[in-house]
This record gives C-alpha cells, structure tokens and sequence, in this order.
C-alpha cells in the first residue's frame, strides 16, 4: 500500500511585525522542532480524511478546513485523478491562530505528500504558489512570509512583494515562546496603527522606521552570534510596538517576567494584542529558568527552539 508523507514547521516573526505593513524589512525564523505532518496513503476505494478534530469523508470535511478542501480538489484535479482513493491523515503540534504558521505549515505538508503520491518533483516555486491558493482562501492576502518560512530551514529576510530570502544563521542561543492564552486579534492590531498613522504620522512613521532599522541590525546580529546585541534590538522593538500599541498587558507581564529570569531580550511576536511573545536566552540553563517564570506568569504554553550552527 502506498503511502507518501509530507512535512512541515511552524514559524515565527522575530523582527518586523507591522513596519513590514509599510514596506520595512521583516526577519521570520522557522520553528523547526514543532511540526506538522500529512500522510496520503492508498485504499481501494473512497477519499477518508483525519484531522485532529474531523475524521470522516473527505467531501463532508468540517467548516473551518476550506483551505485545505479546495487545495486538495485542486491538487487532485491537477494530477487528472479527481477519483483518486486515499486517506488523508493530518497531524498538527502547531496552534492555531497564535502567529506560528500553522495553515501555511498544513498546506505545504498536503502538498508535499501530494506530489510524493503522484511521484512528481517539487520545486520551491511550486510549492509556494500551490501554499498561496490555501493562504489566500483561509488569510484573504496572505504576504508570502508564512509560506516561506514553513517550508525553509534557514530564516527568511522578508520586503512585502520584493524579497523573500532565506539566509545562513549562526545563533547559540535559545528562543523561548510563550503563548498568553490570549487570542491574538492581528486584524485589530493592524487598524491600530492604520489609525495611529493618521492620527500622529510624524511620531507613527518614525517608529515604523526605527522598527526597520533593527531588523536590518538583527540581521547581521544572527549571522555573527551576537547574543547580547540582538537582544539588545528585540529589547527595543517591543519599545516600539508597545508605542504603535499593539502590545497586551498580558504580553507586558511575559515579557517582563523573562527579562527579570535573564532573557537578553524579549517581545511580542506576530500581530499582538494578545497572542504570543518571544525571549532569547544565552543557554538552556537560563532558557529553564524563563520557561519557569513565563509559567508562573501565567503563560498558557512554552516553547524552546535551538539552531545548529551551519
Ligand atoms: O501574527 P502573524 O504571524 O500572522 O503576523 C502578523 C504580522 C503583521 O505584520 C502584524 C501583519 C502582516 O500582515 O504582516
């Protein structure tokens, strides 16, 4: 019985969140420890699919899995086997609606496992524009940055429809996350700066600014292991998202908690108000230690991710 499997991870915005709205550069790093899984396998007739929360006929799938619906149709119809029986096994570590990529990580794994399926090579370009029809259906006018990163184990430097790059990384650290429970509202953080920029555009425009130039130093700090000064840059990011407002007094709470347990840094990461932040430690000692304050601050669930070094 044949049976194809397709992998991704979830990713996350180190740099960049909102200025990237205006045209400032973005750093996103993917998270390669937490995965996503999808598993075609043949059957002799029917098309089945499992998901964490559907398990039935694929043309009865729940509300809520339109993306991955019509890309499956799609995919389908693209390999002139719109009759084609399988069963579709999809398996998640990522959550959903936390800014971790997890639609674009579902679709890239149904992709991969697709083609495997039909035996087809998969170029980058490809896999991106099949991620793009799921990412439009599910987000409306997804900028490219997830589907990017979920596929990529490099991190990708990021200018809203002129670079999608992934470049080579060089960080002993540990990145510690920790979700606030809170759902994060990005479509309502995104108005408020809208907002704020015509209220203020003098004061608005120059922290969208200042927000680009620290992923442009963060940069060059990930790529020569400079712990302290990247840090130093997440430190003042969160300076200014918490002036364009879109931080969350619960967001405030984690990230003070992490700096206080010897974070060299900590932010909100993704939309904001609410949803989930991010800390750099200089080890796994001191990524124990913030792990446990994030905890007793009253994070809902924590995560750490390590990088080899290329
Ligand atoms: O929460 P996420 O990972 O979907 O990121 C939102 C990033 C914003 O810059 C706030 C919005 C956007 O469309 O880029």
């Amino acid at each position: 019985k044949k049976t194809s499997i397709g992998k991704s991870h979830a990713k996350v915005i180190l740099m960049g969140e909102h200025s990237v709205v205006y045209g400032q550069p973005a750093i996103s790093l993917p998270l390669p420890d937490i995965t996503f899984t999808a598993t075609v396998e043949e059957r002799l007739a029917g098309q089945i699919i499992f998901t964490p929360t559907y398990q039935g006929p694929f043309s009865s799938l729940a509300e809520g899995y339109e993306g991955i619906r019509q890309l499956v149709n799609r995919l389908l119809i693209n390999f002139n086997a719109l009759k084609q029986p399988f069963t579709l096994r999809l398996r998640s570590d990522i959550p959903q609606e936390r800014g971790m990529g997890s639609s674009a990580a579902s679709a890239t794994a149904i992709i991969r496992a697709f083609y495997d399926f039909f035996d087809t090579p998969l170029d980058a370009k490809t896999l991106q524009k099949w991620t793009a029809i799921e990412e439009r259906i599910t987000h409306g006018s997804p900028s490219g940055l997830d589907a990017a990163t979920v596929s990529s184990d490099a991190p990708i430097w990021f200018i809203k429809h002129e670079v999608t790059q992934p470049f080579s990384l060089n960080l002993n650290g540990v990145i510690v996350l920790a979700d606030t429970g809170i759902k994060g509202q990005t479509g309502l953080a995104v108005s408020v700066v809208r907002s704020l920029l015509e209220e203020n555009p003098q004061d608005a425009k120059q922290h969208i600014h200042t927000l680009g130039i620290l992923a442009t130093e963060a940069q060059t700090a990930l790529q020569t292991n400079d712990l302290q000064n990247l840090g130093r840059l997440m430190n003042q990011a969160q300076q200014e998202l918490t002036a364009l407002e879109v931080s969350h007094p619960q967001l405030d709470v984690l990230i003070e908690a992490a700096n206080q347990a010897g974070a060299l840094g900590a932010k909100l990461t993704g939309g904001g108000i609410g949803g989930t932040m991010l800390a750099l430690a200089p080890n796994m000692e001191v990524a124990n230690r913030i792990i446990t304050a994030l905890e007793t601050a009253g994070a809902n669930e924590v995560w750490t991710q390590t990088y080899p070094t290329f």
